[in-house]
């Protein structure tokens, strides 16, 4: 038996997020055979797709997850439809694809924007008739499956850019689900972060449980591209690296630092800074990338200046010294020398 997972394993108050709750129990329920989920990179496209088949009259039969980006495209349509002996050089038995094995359940094509042409009109016409061949079959097979397709990219400009074929686009989301961006959730990225660090701290045994004001300030202001994964991962690494029990602005990347303006952004960012010094002071374009290299490795040691010397193959002293002279000393008073 599964465990039984109920909607509100979808952390968040925002109005925004009480109603894709809502909308994912009645989509759940309904007779819908396709769906469309919508979301930047992050923002729960997964974990909509598996509550909407948890809380769906077909949560026992099969949750098949398959990323339409991760799979060569030939590998993919004998992966989805299976063959017959001999279909092709190497089928020496038969195989059963996994749209039979999602009869009753649900196939998740997630980055369904990568199908190639050939993949598209095959989905489209499995859509459309319910059955399908397994390559070099004549009998077709009749499935009942739920399709859920996701994409961080607007389908209807991959549509207007002529990649994505526009029938398939307008069967797909005749259900579909816009996920918002956490930047535009409120203050669920706190809900989000208060339940992630319970988990890592059970996890890791880590005891952090506070956040101080000025990171709860930064966390609303920073617009956190990676979304809710971003978090997660930021937190994951703060409760491995760092102790005490409250996280502070010091155990922030600086990338984070400099969005929102706490370190002066860079003139130029990274090695193009130094690439385009023809046209502007070479020393100001080397001193650039030193400065660069020099917090993103800092960033990448969690501020520790000794590790952050080794990554450099400095020595403390030597990178110390450069600190001081590209002015980064002042900026990195929250890195600790450990
Ligand atoms: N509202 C939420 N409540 C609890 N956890 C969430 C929520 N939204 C996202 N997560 C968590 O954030 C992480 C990323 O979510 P998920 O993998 O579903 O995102 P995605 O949109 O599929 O990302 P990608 O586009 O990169 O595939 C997961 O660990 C997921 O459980
Ligand atoms: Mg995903």
């Amino acid at each position: 038996m599964r465990e039984p997972q109920t909607p509100s394993a979808l952390i968040g108050e925002h109005p925004s997020v009480v109603a894709l709750r809502q909308l994912i129990s009645r989509v759940a329920r309904s007779k819908a055979q396709t769906v469309l989920i919508y979301g930047e990179t992050g923002t729960g496209k997964g974990l909509v797709a598996r509550m909407i088949h948890q809380l769906s009259s077909r949560s026992d039969a099969e949750f098949i997850d398959i990323n339409c980006a991760a799979i060569p495209s030939q590998l993919l349509e004998s992966e989805l439809f299976g063959h017959e002996r001999g279909a092709f050089t190497g089928a020496v038995g038969h195989k059963q694809g996994l749209i039979e094995a999602a009869h009753g359940g649900t196939l998740f094509l997630d980055e369904v924007r990568e199908l190639d042409p050939v993949m598209q009109a095959k989905i489209l016409t499995l859509l459309g008739n319910r059955h399908f061949r397994r390559i070099g079959a004549v009998k077709p097979i009749h499935v009942d499956v739920r399709f859920i397709a996701a994409t961080n990219k607007i389908l209807l400009g991959e549509v207007k850019a002529g990649h994505f074929r526009d029938d398939l686009y307008y069967r797909l989301q005749v259900i579909s689900i816009n996920i918002a961006p956490l930047r535009e959730r409120g203050d669920d990225v706190f809900l989000l972060a208060e339940h992630a660090l319970a988990t890592y701290n059970d996890q890791h045994g880590s005891r952090m449980r506070h956040f101080s004001p000025e990171v709860r300030h930064i966390f609303r202001r920073y617009t956190w591209p990676g979304n809710v994964r971003e978090l997660e991962n930021l937190l994951e690494r703060i409760c491995l690296l760092e102790d005490g029990d409250t996280i502070e602005v010091k155990h922030l990347p600086q990338r984070i630092l400099r969005e929102v303006g706490l370190v002066p952004a860079s003139p130029q960012a990274g090695p193009q800074g130094a690439g385009s010094a023809t046209t502007r002071d070479y020393h100001q374009a080397t001193a650039q990338y030193q400065r660069e290299l020099i917090e993103s490795a800092l960033s990448s040691a969690s501020g520790h200046i000794g590790q952050a010397a080794h990554l450099l193959g400095l020595t403390r002293h030597a990178l110390r010294h450069q600190m001081a002279k590209l002015g980064l000393q002042s900026l990195e008073g929250g890195h600790r020398d450990a």
